[in-house]
């Protein structure tokens, strides 16, 4: 089933920029890695983190809080092989970021 919700604009997010926006309760962390859109769980999975508010480097992106790395396009962790933080499926449709929040 999937549930999809339009969460910002494409100016919203610029290439090479992190985003924490908040959709329907949940915080949701939008990346935009050379004009394509990746989305995560905006709360790391580690102690809670604002993974939106992370540095991003390439299509990494780096808690603000203790370090954390994650692949944003995958939402693997970069040292740990066992821990991914689920990606969200996201489109782009006139402008507009789409993400399935059940996805
Ligand atoms: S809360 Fe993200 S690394 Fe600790």
């Amino acid at each position: 089933m999937s549930k999809w919700i339009r969460i910002a604009s494409i100016d919203d997010c610029p290439p090479g920029t992190a985003c924490e926006l908040v959709v329907e309760d949940r915080i949701i962390a939008l990346y935009n890695i050379d004009g394509t859109f990746h989305a995560l769980d905006g709360i790391c999975p580690h102690q809670g983190g604002p993974l939106g508010k992370g540095t991003l480097t390439g299509c990494v992106v780096t808690c603000p809080w203790h370090g954390w790395q994650f692949d944003v396009t995958t939402g693997q962790h970069q040292t740990s092989a066992s821990l991914r933080h689920a990606p969200f499926a996201v489109k782009v449709d006139n402008d507009a970021v789409w993400v399935d929040l059940e996805g």
